[in-house]
């Protein structure tokens, strides 16, 4: 080798960096989770969660309008009831099914995800009520009456066996297209702890390693994301984001035309936040994070940061 390679000169000033800049982030990317609460003119703050709040419908729609002026165009619903009881999640007038039609009514072009679960229901906080097929019909009944409500794309968040194979089968019984957006790749995190205060869905006894998927294990997503394609899934999130940036890679090339959304879950949020707000990291740390996820091969972002982004 007689001579080397320049660099330098892509980077000199910022014009030439963004001729050269490989990804990037847009209002598009963003998908807003939100946690509805029962009632009117409601707020709280999450304490474990800067910046982010559940609130009743109202203070939603009043929430999410200037955000909407902005470019959002997607947001992704946690209902949170006042009473347990899983009976209510299919209900046609539970929290979700009445939070999409009064948000399809004031804000008609934004996008509704609900996301498809009973932790934040059930008595004991877990993602089932014991057997695995029981579970997984009373998800598609949830995901048909989300639908029937007029939700865009139902996300099953649970992690039982089959519960697209049955939620397709139940949305098309019930002359329904709406697609899923299945959480397939979905890991037993540490990372998401401040969702649980949210959500009120801590599990009350054990853990949800019994069903969500071991941190260990890459080549496992690759197998759940293919049944998950198999079963009738649209498109497929990954979730962490940051610790599983490996997998959002292999998934982007196994599927090169498919949806892959990251969900960047509510212990990086908060980490990175709480970090930003002590000046241990710049501001600049979020977009970098927020970027690693673009780069990697996300489609999309599910990030309580998308508020933040929109509102600079
Ligand atoms: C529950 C659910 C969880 C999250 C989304 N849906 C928590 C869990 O599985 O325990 C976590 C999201 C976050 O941490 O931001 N079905």
């Amino acid at each position: 080798m007689d001579q080397f390679k320049r660099f330098r000169n892509r980077r000199i000033d910022e014009p030439t960096r963004e001729r050269f800049r490989e990804s990037s982030l847009c209002v598009q990317d963003f998908i807003l989770p939100l946690f509805i609460l029962e009632g009117d003119g409601r707020v709280e703050d999450i304490l474990t969660m800067p910046g982010v709040a559940r609130r009743s419908i109202d203070k939603t729609v009043d929430y999410l309008k200037p955000l909407v002026d902005r470019g959002l165009e997607s947001v992704l619903l946690f209902g949170i009831p006042d009473k347990k009881g899983v009976a209510q999640a299919t209900s046609d007038n539970g929290i979700v099914q009445r939070a999409v039609r009064v948000l399809k009514r004031h804000l008609p072009s934004l996008e509704i995800i609900t996301d498809v679960c009973i932790c934040s229901y059930s008595q004991d906080g877990h993602c089932h009520i014991g057997d695995n097929d029981r579970t997984a019909r009373l998800l598609a009944a949830i995901a048909v009456s989300h639908a029937e409500a007029g939700a865009d794309v139902v996300a099953p968040s649970d992690m039982m066996d089959g519960r697209v194979w049955y939620m397709k089968r139940a949305l098309d019984a019930a002359g329904l297209s709406t697609p899923i957006l299945s959480y397939a790749a979905k890991y037993a995190s540490s990372f998401y702890g401040p969702f649980r205060d949210a959500a009120d869905c801590a599990p009350q006894n054990g853990d949800r390693r019994g069903y969500q998927m071991d941190p260990a294990n890459g080549d496992e997503a690759l197998e759940e994301i293919a049944a998950d394609f198999e079963e009738g899934a649209e498109a497929i999130i990954v979730k962490p984001a940051m610790t599983y940036l490996d997998i959002v890679r292999r998934a982007r090339e196994a599927y090169p035309d498919r949806e892959i959304v990251v969900y960047n879950v509510s212990g990086e949020y908060a980490s990175i936040l709480s970090a930003i707000s002590q000046k241990l990291l710049p501001e600049g740390a979020l977009d970098e994070l927020l970027l690693s996820f673009k780069r990697a091969g996300a489609s999309r972002i599910i990030t309580y940061a998308a508020a933040q982004w929109l509102q600079r």
